[in-house]
């Protein structure tokens, strides 16, 4: 056999390429992770309307000379199969070139690294003419002609991509620099969130030299958000973090924070899992199928972290968009749920039980903070414990506390939880006339018990007419206060 070569059209190709499927907030982002690889301090996004627009991402990373950049404009520059550094967001040795592409026809990339700047540009019309893997490589002169080049003189190392002829955003609109304008302004909401633990450990970006505010989507710093342990999956060597949130109840949410999560509407769509790739957010605000997106869990959010070195694990793609969520980790991840999905539900329920009432009634269920959650305990304030109380022995009492306590330790939380979602549970509110005489037979009973104890019966019936079940039921009140009358 004869060895061949059979290489691609680069027209052909790098055309595909810039149609993997980055949007405009998806694209910078890709580049924002590079400088954040690079360990730049300070991102600066420039924007600037024009009759050709521009855009230039400009950090002050560790910067590359220009072999490396050289080597850094080729396509595919690094195996993804290559072990990366722990903090390297890049992947595929692919984002510099296809996320500014598929956005704009000419890509400039200016670096700085010992005290000497190197620039090289794909133009793809130069592409297209050559029907060749051509860069240009720019001379010194050439290079101090760039648009904000100045920028450079601030840092001792650092990087400028720099964004022209936006052909596809172009296309779409009659008013380019609006466009982009409004582009550019979903991107900041983007970068606020996908970045937001970058931002809040100290690495800034500023767009236009506005500084960029993070949005962190569990509100850590709302003393009502309940923040789970953090539960740890083993994968091989690597440790997947799983940490599950519940976020307040909207009502308690200033307008800010609701805002950061999304508002009002959006606080189901956005429940479910935020993957971190490294620390940098992927993806959020789904379940992976694992449960469903409903009312009952709208306020739980689960933080997953992955390490880059289970990147094969995830699958996760070229524009770090997606990523498949292994069966080995669902079993693991699917106990976080139950339990964050369960609480979630407590919080909102709990609160709508409050608002009616206060003062107002006895429970027969007490809902006790405790450390890291909620427990369900008897009421032993109910007017029938008490007036039991005073009737029994000592040990029979003993007895009796004890019975409780066993009642609550074995509360069927997940089967009721699995009933409720399922709409399965019976609503006791109606009652049967026979229900409703065996209550007031014993409500009789009681006020017979304490008389003959010489307690207050008419006290006793104030709290009982306040007490579940007897509160929720009009026609057990009325023959209740018929009863009472004799006593008056
Ligand atoms: N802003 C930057 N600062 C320093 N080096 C960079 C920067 N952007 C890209 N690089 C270098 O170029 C390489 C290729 O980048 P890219 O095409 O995005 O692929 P990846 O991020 O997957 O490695 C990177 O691995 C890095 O070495
Ligand atoms: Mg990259």
């Amino acid at each position: 056999m004869i060895e061949k070569q059979s290489l691609p059209s680069a027209p052909i190709l790098i055309e595909s390429i810039r149609s993997i499927g980055y949007s405009f907030e998806t694209a910078i982002a890709d580049l924002i992770d590079n400088s954040i690889s690079a360990k730049a301090t300070r991102i600066d996004i420039l924007s600037i309307p024009n009759e050709e627009p521009y855009i230039i991402i400009f950090d002050n990373g560790n910067g590359m000379n220009k072999v490396e950049l050289e080597e850094a404009m080729r396509l595919g520059s690094k195996n993804p199969n290559e072990v990366r550094e722990e903090n390297d967001l890049g992947r595929f040795g692919l984002g510099l070139k296809s996320a500014s592409l598929s956005q704009c026809r000419n890509l400039t990339v200016v670096s700085k690294k010992d005290g000497k700047l190197s620039a090289f540009s794909w133009n793809l019309d130069y592409v297209i003419e050559r029907n060749s893997w051509s860069i240009l490589e720019y001379s010194e002169e050439e290079i101090m002609q760039l648009e904000n080049i100045e920028l450079f003189k601030d840092v001792e190392t650092g990087t400028y991509v720099l964004l022209k002829k936006f052909d596809k955003i172009q296309a779409s609109t009659l008013e380019i620099n609006k466009t982009i304008t409004e582009k550019m302004s979903s991107t900041i909401d983007h970068l606020a969130l996908v970045f937001h633990r970058y931002l809040d450990d100290g690495v800034e970006i500023y767009v236009n030299n506005r500084k960029i505010e993070s949005i962190d989507p569990f509100l850590t710093k709302n003393k009502a958000t309940q923040a789970k342990r953090t539960q740890e999956i083993k994968i091989g060597e690597s440790i997947i973090k799983v940490k599950p949130y519940i976020l307040p109840h909207y009502n308690k949410l200033s307008e800010d924070d609701l805002k950061k999560v999304g508002g009002k509407e959006d606080l189901r769509k956005n429940q479910g899992f935020y993957i971190y790739r490294n620390k940098r957010l992927i993806i959020w605000g789904t379940w992976f199928r694992l449960s469903r997106q409903d009312e009952l869990s709208k306020l739980a959010r689960v933080m997953v972290e992955i390490p880059n070195s289970l990147d094969d694990v995830w699958g996760i793609d070229i524009k770090k968009s997606t990523a498949n969520i292994p069966d080995i980790i669902k079993k693991n991840l699917y106990s976080c749920i139950e339990e964050s999905v369960f609480t979630s539900k407590e919080v909102y329920r709990y609160r709508g039980r409050k608002e009616n009432n206060s003062e107002k009634y006895n429970y027969v269920w007490d809902r006790i903070k405790t450390r890291d959650g909620y427990e369900y305990r008897i009421n032993r304030d109910l007017p029938q414990i008490q007036l039991l109380s005073k009737n029994f022995d000592k040990d029979v009492l003993i007895e009796f506390e004890r019975l409780l306590k066993n009642i609550e330790k074995s509360f069927p939380t997940n089967t009721v939880y699995l009933d409720v979602a399922d709409g399965k549970l019976k609503n006791d509110s109606e009652m049967s006339a026979e229900e409703i005489d065996e209550l007031i037979m014993a409500f009789e009973d009681s006020l017979n018990k304490c008389q003959e104890l010489g307690l207050n019966v008419i006290e006793f019936y104030e709290q009982i007419i306040k007490t579940e079940p007897y509160c929720n039921n009009e026609k057990l009140k009325e023959l209740m206060k018929e009863k009472i009358k004799k006593y008056e």
